[in-house]
């Protein structure tokens, strides 16, 4: 039997986790949903290559830099709900798919950091705009993969519970 104080203790660190979770993911999958179908679309409209790429190097820069910490919360708090609930024996089947979904999309996230968003920022400081346009389409995709699975992994999760 488990007594009452604990029981109370279990639960307002659940609480804690789960809106440090939240929070996390709706900031990154939802940055990257702002930045694929709102931001991007429009400033391909409205911008010529040397007012977009530079636009859009600076945008993603900041918004990665919020990402690290977002990234960072999300795989505390998730490793901080599976020892909540007991260990990975104990969780639902959508969990281990949501570690899973997680972790492509992390190792996507530093593959955008160190590879296409370097490249991008590299080839704007040696003014070579051709080299920039191809490394921010590369980066479209990047972004297009990783929002993907991140909305697949809250419809697994919420599904699943
Ligand atoms: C972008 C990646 C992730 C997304 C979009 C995501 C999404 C979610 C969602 C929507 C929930 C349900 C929250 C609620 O109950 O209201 C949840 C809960 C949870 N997440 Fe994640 N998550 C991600 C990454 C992770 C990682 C990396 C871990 C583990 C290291 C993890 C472990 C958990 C656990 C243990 C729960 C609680 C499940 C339950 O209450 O049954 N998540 N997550």
């Amino acid at each position: 039997m488990v007594d009452l104080p604990v029981l109370l203790e279990i639960k307002s660190q659940l609480a804690i986790a789960k809106t440090l979770h939240v929070l996390s993911f709706v900031i990154w999958v939802g940055g990257m949903f702002f930045a694929h179908n709102a931001l991007r679309p429009i400033a391909t409209i409205l911008l010529k290559p040397n007012q977009r790429l530079p636009l859009m190097s600076q945008v993603l820069n900041r918004f990665t830099a919020w990402v690290w910490l977002a990234l960072i919360l999300l795989w505390i708090s998730g490793v901080w709900l599976i020892l909540l609930y007991g260990g990975m024996a104990n969780v639902q089947p959508y969990v281990h798919a949501m570690m899973l979904l997680a972790t492509i999309m992390t190792v996507v996230f530093l593959y955008l950091v160190f590879g296409a968003l370097r490249g991008l920022k590299q080839s704007l400081a040696n003014k070579d705009l051709k080299s920039a346009a191809k490394f921010l389409a590369k980066i479209r995709w990047v972004i297009f993969t990783n929002l993907s699975l991140g909305l697949l992994t809250i419809i697994i999760v919420t599904a699943g519970k």
